[in-house]
């Protein structure tokens, strides 16, 4: 076995790793350890590391499973039906959900997104957004206004991104068909008022639609408690899972026309897709592998607490956010609270081009973060970086206290050079 193997095929700590995993609160030596790879920021991307249980749920399936779902009786069909299954509970079960079938499994939140808003809008209908959602959102809104006649209003946000719900509520009309947006901002981390949007959809009889790409799994979601009609998630971010999963939440008798038709693994002689959730929207094979890596990942924030990640969280947020307000030429965008975001910050260093600061994060002090539009032109729009961009920094469950400092100070240096 050569040395990367071993690293990376089953991962091992090597001296000090010990220690730097357990300031991370991982409780023992993370799959994909912190020590050769950096200080890695960019979680709002993808999260990173990943708990060991999700590498091995997936080696695992590839190893000794292997079956499809939902697609046999021997016994190892039956098993990868088992891991389907669990997974589903587990997302429920963190999500607020009663009804497991409710659960959709898709390949990310921007598929569930597609599935909602283009399953749901129909010619002559009328939708309101915000100005801070992501292509994500943004992009399927445009294609149904351009290929069905959709109409959209924009809620615009506030500099910091923050949300006055009474401006979504000003721009419903008779026809508006859907309410849509995300649950906290992938730039500026900005947390919006879901649960008053929420009572407004719901006294209007219009479902709402949340994106909780940046929420899920770091900041609690209670859907039903809510009564959210719709909402998306990716796995491979708070989730802990692998790229390639994510779901779509489907309130009960709300139908959605299927994004994709085709087999479901039963009633093979149907002519069109089954009216059940969740086979309506799952046709073919499903990523079982990711899947069984989001069931593990799942399962890891469901035995942490996501009261206890989001208040570390918010910890070394309020550390970064202190340790920023401290160096002189930095723009800081967003609330500036770990009370009303979630843990991104977006920022510039006057002078220094956003790409260039990160490169020189990355090049110099081993820091990975991400600059530029982040998918997301309108919220850059809405805080006043659309021509230039923005650093982000976003921080995860596995950060640890001297990671935030490090940033700091490669911050400092690099807004000192720039004079
Ligand atoms: N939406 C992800 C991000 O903000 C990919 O980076």
């Amino acid at each position: 076995m050569t040395d990367s193997t071993e690293r990376w095929g089953k991962p091992v700590c090597v001296p000090g790793d010990e220690d730097r995993d357990q300031e991370r609160g991982s409780g023992g030596c993370l799959a994909g350890s912190m020590a050769d790879v950096g200080i890695y920021m960019d979680n709002a991307a993808s999260s990173f590391p990943k708990p060991e249980a999700v590498i091995e749920a997936m080696a695992d399936f590839l190893r000794n499973v292997g079956g499809s779902s939902g697609r046999g009786a021997y016994r190892k069909a039956l098993e990868a039906d088992k891991i389907v299954f669990r997974a589903r509970q587990a997302v429920a079960r963190l999500l607020g959900v009663a009804d497991v079938s409710r659960v959709v499994f898709t390949a990310n939140a921007t598929e569930s997104l597609n599935l909602a808003i283009k399953g749901l809008l129909s010619p002559g209908d009328h939708v309101v957004t915000t100005s801070m959602e992501h292509n994500a959102v943004w992009r399927p809104l445009k294609a149904v206004e351009r290929r069905r006649g959709v109409t959209i209003s924009q809620a615009s946000c506030a500099h910091d991104g923050t949300l006055d719900p009474a401006d979504i509520e000003a721009l419903l009309r008779p026809n508006t068909r859907l309410i849509v947006m995300t649950h906290a901002s992938n730039v500026t981390g900005t947390l919006m008022p879901v649960a008053e949007a929420a009572a407004i959809a719901r006294a209007r009889g219009i479902p709402l639609l949340v994106d909780c790409a940046q929420t899920a799994g770091v900041h609690p979601i209670d859907i039903e408690r809510l009564g959210l009609d719709l909402v998306a998630f990716t796995g491979h971010k708070g989730l802990m899972g692998p790229t390639g999963t994510g779901g779509l939440y489907v309130r009960g008798g709300l139908d959605l026309v299927p994004l994709k038709d085709g087999g479901t693994g039963g009633d093979s002689m149907l002519e069109h897709q089954p009216e059940w959730l969740p086979d309506r929207f799952e046709a073919g094979t499903l990523n079982v592998c990711g899947i069984a890596g989001l069931g593990a990942g799942v399962r890891f924030v469901l035995e942490e607490g996501v009261e206890r990640i989001r208040e570390k969280e918010a910890g070394l947020l309020r550390r970064l956010l202190d340790g920023l307000s401290e160096i002189p030429g930095l723009e800081v965008y967003g609330p500036r609270d770990p009370a009303r975001q979630v843990a991104v910050v977006s920022l510039n260093v006057r002078g220094v081009p956003a790409e260039e600061v990160a490169s020189r994060l990355d090049r110099e002090y081993g820091i990975m973060v991400r600059a530029g539009l982040h998918c997301a032109p309108c919220a850059h729009r809405t805080i006043g970086t659309i021509q230039r961009g923005a650093v982000r920094i976003s921080l995860g469950y596995f950060n640890t206290e001297g990671d935030v400092d490090r940033c700091v100070e490669a911050l400092a240096g690099i807004a000192r050079a720039a004079g």
